[in-house]
């Protein structure tokens, strides 16, 4: 250990104040990937990247350490008052360590793909298990995240979900976050996208500990009952919000894809009703949280996709996602999902992909307000994609709602013959605290490899989609 300790010694010397980068115990050292792209089938470049862990997710610690490494925030996301008594003082106390990559996050990383485990043991951390959202962002050449505009384009990749039971989620999302992190905007953030900073969503998340260079602990509680979730589901007062396009959201049972879109342009910092939570806040929020989605099941097609269905899940499928912008204006999203079998896309409601006009009658049937239209609709969505949005994949369940939302029924209350409410097939309550501690947990991962994007019709030739 005397190795590192020099380092960090002058590192700290060196170093200005605030949400420090502190590799120092733990090298920061990106996996590479490759992504593909491509203006025809078998006609693609290699682009060569990087992954990197969300900020969220590392071991934050004490920048200074005359006394070794102490915790910024320990177990059960409680945070150490002596480092953290306020905003400003807790970044400039703190230091993002570096993540444990190989054989933690991933059993495997190819340079084609890379397989996101559920629970991760990390030597490192006081929290010994590691369970809950991990979020990956790829990097760009410069540590910067890679940007996508995908109007008139589309994306593909392959995923196997074949081991995500009810409760679980494999995600596949662009979210509308800055490219460096935040850190040329938020001097408290010193640390960027080569530690996964500013990470944001059209949820408007609460538990992240750092949000425009400052520290959440304002108002930082453990949401109650989930106190036992080991790694401690918690949310400060402020949220943080940007439009985001759940491409891929999946268990080998259920999946949803869904366009969420924001009132502001770029990522915004949300409090109280702006943070747009149920029941007061749903249609005030800055963003929309619900948005338009697009679920077989919960349409009326519960044998299109799981286990020996139509899309079959027990092994990988090639995901297709295809963004229609005639004119410029973002008009239409279309899923292609093939696996071993051939498979057609869905009619229902008499729609086959996501547009404003299906949105309207899916909140119709189901009985709901239209605030994916209030928030700007599917020209939203195209205006966020304009100026590049940055690609997360993660494996995560869902202390707020047990992934009900996905693959069982809500609101858990109302009857399942009202058109909406059945979304999947799960009866199993998808509650963390009972899926951490299951066996499934330790066999939960999702394998996302292939990732192409290019003009549409370009990355795959697959007949008949
Ligand atoms: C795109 O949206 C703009 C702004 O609302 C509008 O002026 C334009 O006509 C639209 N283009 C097409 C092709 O619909
Ligand atoms: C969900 O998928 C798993 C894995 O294929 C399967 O064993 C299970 O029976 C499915 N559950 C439901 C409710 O369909």
């Amino acid at each position: 250990m005397l190795a590192p300790l020099i380092l960090f010694a002058f590192s700290h010397i060196a170093s200005a104040n605030a949400q420090h980068a502190g590799d120092q115990v733990i090298p920061e050292v990106h996996p590479k990937i490759t992504i593909q792209q491509c203006t025809a089938p078998r006609s693609c470049q290699t682009l060569q990247r990087e992954i990197v862990l969300d900020a969220n997710w590392r071991w934050l610690r004490e920048a200074a350490t005359p006394n070794g490494y102490n915790n910024c925030i320990g177990i059960y996301s409680i945070w150490y008052t002596r480092l953290c008594p306020n905003p400003t003082e807790c970044a400039k106390n703190c230091a993002l360590e570096g993540a444990q990559y190989i054989g933690v996050l991933f059993s495997k990383v190819k340079m084609q793909g890379l397989t996101l485990r559920f629970v991760c043991s990390d030597s490192y951390s006081n929290t010994l298990v590691h369970v809950g959202v991990s979020e990956l962002l790829p990097l760009g050449v410069d540590s910067t995240y890679q940007t996508f505009d995908l109007n008139n384009q589309e994306f593909s990749f392959d995923v196997d979900a074949s081991t995500l039971t009810c409760g679980f989620n494999g995600a596949l999302n662009f979210v509308k976050m800055d490219k460096d992190g935040g850190m040329s905007r938020y001097p408290g953030n010193q640390a960027g996208a080569r530690f996964g900073t500013g990470y944001c969503d059209a949820r408007c998340p609460r538990n992240l500990r750092f949000i425009n260079g400052e520290a959440n602990v304002v108002g930082w509680e453990q949401s109650e009952p989930r106190a036992a979730v080991q790694d401690g589901w918690a949310t400060g007062q402020y949220g943080f919000c940007c439009s985001e396009m759940g491409i891929w959201k999946a268990n080998a049972n259920a999946t949803a894809y869904t366009a969420r879109v924001c009132r502001a342009g770029e990522q915004t910092r949300c409090l109280g009703l702006n943070c747009g939570e149920e029941p007061d806040g749903i249609y005030q929020g800055v963003c929309d949280r619900d948005g338009c989605d697009f679920n077989s099941y919960r349409l009326g097609n519960p044998s299109y996709f799981g286990p020996g269905k139509t899309v079959d899940t027990q092994g990988k499928i090639t995901v297709v996602t295809q963004f229609h912008s005639p004119g410029g204006n973002l008009s239409e999203i279309k899923t292609l999902l093939h696996s071993k079998r051939p498979c057609h896309q869905q009619r229902l409601l008499n729609h086959n992909s996501i547009s404003d006009k299906y949105c309207q009658a899916q909140k119709t049937l189901f009985g709901e307000r239209n605030a994916f239209a209030a928030h700007g609709g599917l020209k939203a969505m195209g205006k966020a994609f304009q100026s590049g949005m940055v690609l997360a994949m993660s494996i995560w369940d869902d202390p707020e709602s047990d992934m009900l939302w996905m693959d069982a029924k809500l609101p858990v209350d109302r009857d399942v013959s009202i058109p909406g409410v059945t979304r999947g097939p799960c009866t199993v309550s998808g509650y963390p605290d009972i899926l951490e501690y299951d066996a499934q947990a330790t066999k939960a991962e999702v394998t996302f490899s292939n990732i192409k994007y290019g003009p549409i019709g370009s990355t795959h030739e697959i007949q008949g989609i």
